[in-house]
């Protein structure tokens, strides 16, 4: 049973507010506490059709990005309607979640807050988990892990557990860092390795690589980290960061063994029907849709190993996004454009939009619901990319999320700050625990994007 349903501002790795939800249970035998927690991520390069983030926007306090109003909705709203319910562990995750969504009343969480209302679904997830053996025989108290409990509920306990490939964001530019590259994210995917644990130690060299390279060629200064654990070197063209991770990954003796992927985030520098590359230095160099999509089918069909391209339109560029996709020839991820809910997957399957959903939870707001638009991309045939925010908290919740679902690949930033290597972490945890059980565990490699095939 749910005793209590506590909620506390926080704080994200930009040094904003975020939620912290606690769900306070009589499991104090089982678990060392009995409580179950969950920290909310939030984006800067939000999507306009996202679920809603409630912030106080009260200017003397945070800038107006306090949480009080989403922590008194936890408290004040959420919270006793559970306690009065009876909402108890034997309940299912989805009812819940279905349960807060009425409670909200609106279609995109804007009267509780998506950042409320998925602190307590993650939380929930946390207490299910520990308390799912609790009727079994040979209950050993310790309950079953995070991702166990996950997979179970996304229907997809069959088949071996695949460990996902990291794509390190080792680049960092847009409106994550300060520097004047446009695109936002140059990632690195160690698809030649054989284990989750062979790919961190590729990612962590070539990271460490690319840091003495940019020293040489820029001195020390370069070598300041972005939001998400990349470097924010003086550069501004994608060609000038692919052409260094190229180096980096030459220097590090894995050459074809290392993929590389890029977001531009490009609904972050469409204005009036162009692309606006110099938005962040002021300088003109504005391109026309066809313009773009010339410029990333010259990368992609160039001299860099790229297999993933995630936002190159912006998220209503409709067309844009059909058009590209009937040539491109690689994973084509809607971030921005699909927001992780099953309206948008439908509106993208029918326009033939893109190949590929990225999977935020706080874009949705519920963990079902996240789960629900998975399952929906898989059927079409899609990739499915799990995500991290920029702003993010040492909350690892994704990480058993993504082996759950056997998504096959993820990103998480850099390896590279805290809250980024906090979810690598995990990963690894989770990949030795598998190994120990001697339970079937493959790391997805080349097969990234469709790991079903496993
Ligand atoms: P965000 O960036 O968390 O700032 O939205 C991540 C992304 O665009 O993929
Ligand atoms: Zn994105």
């Amino acid at each position: 049973m749910i005793r209590a349903v506590s909620a506390a501002q926080r704080f994200d790795s930009r040094g904003n507010p975020t939620v912290q939800v606690e769900l306070d249970t009589e499991l104090a035998h089982r678990t060392q506490s009995g409580k179950f927690r969950a920290l909310v991520p939030s984006g800067a390069s939000t999507g306009q059709h996202e679920a809603v983030e409630l912030r106080d926007h009260d200017a003397s306090r945070f800038g107006g990005k306090g949480v009080a109003n989403a922590v008194a909705n936890v408290r004040e709203t959420i919270g006793p309607a559970l306690v009065r319910e009876q909402f108890d562990a034997r309940m299912q995750l989805r009812d819940l979640d279905a349960f807060m969504c009425r409670l909200d009343g609106t279609p995109n969480k804007a009267r509780l807050g998506a950042n409320a209302i998925l602190g307590v679904s993650m939380a929930f997830a946390r207490l299910a988990a520990a308390a799912s053996r609790m009727w079994a025989d040979g209950d050993d108290g310790q309950g079953e892990p995070l991702y166990e409990f996950l997979r179970r509920e996304a229907g997809a306990d069959k088949g071996p557990y695949i460990m996902p490939v990291p794509f390190f964001n080792v680049l960092n530019g847009g409106v994550h860092s300060g520097n004047t590259m446009a695109f936002q994210e140059i990632m690195i995917a160690p698809v030649g390795a054989t284990s989750f644990e062979e790919a961190m130690r590729m990612g962590s060299e070539v990271y460490q690589a690319l840091k003495k390279i940019l020293v040489e060629k820029f001195g020390s200064p370069a070598t300041g980290v972005g939001d998400e654990g990349g470097f924010a070197p003086p550069i501004t063209k994608p060609e000038e960061a692919l052409d260094l991770l190229t180096a980096a990954v030459k220097s590090s003796g894995y050459t074809g063994k290392i993929a590389f992927a890029i977001d531009p985030a490009s609904s972050e520098f469409f204005r009036d029907g162009v692309y606006d590359l110099g938005f962040k230095d002021k300088t003109a160099d504005r391109r026309s849709p066809q313009q773009m999509q010339q410029l990333y089918q010259g990368l992609v069909n160039g001299q860099y190993p790229i297999v993933l391209l995630e936002d190159p339109f912006a998220e209503d560029d409709w067309d844009s996004w059909t058009e590209f996709n009937k040539t491109c020839g690689i994973e084509l991820v809607g971030d921005d454009l699909l927001v992780t809910n099953v309206e948008r997957v439908r509106m993208a399957d029918e326009r033939k939009a893109c190949n590929s959903m990225l999977l935020k939870v706080n874009q949705i707001g519920t963990v079902s619901e996240a789960i629900e638009a998975a399952n929906l991309a898989f059927s079409l045939g899609w990739g499915v990319f799990v995500s991290h925010r920029s702003g993010e908290t040492t909350d690892d919740f994704i990480a058993d999320l993504t082996v759950a679902l056997g998504t096959g690949h993820l990103k998480s930033g850099a390896p590279c700050r805290g809250e980024r290597v906090a979810k690598y972490n995990r990963l690894l945890d989770i990949e030795a625990e598998l190994k120990a059980l001697g339970k079937p565990c493959v790391y997805a490699g080349e097969s990234f994007r469709f790991p079903s095939k496993l």
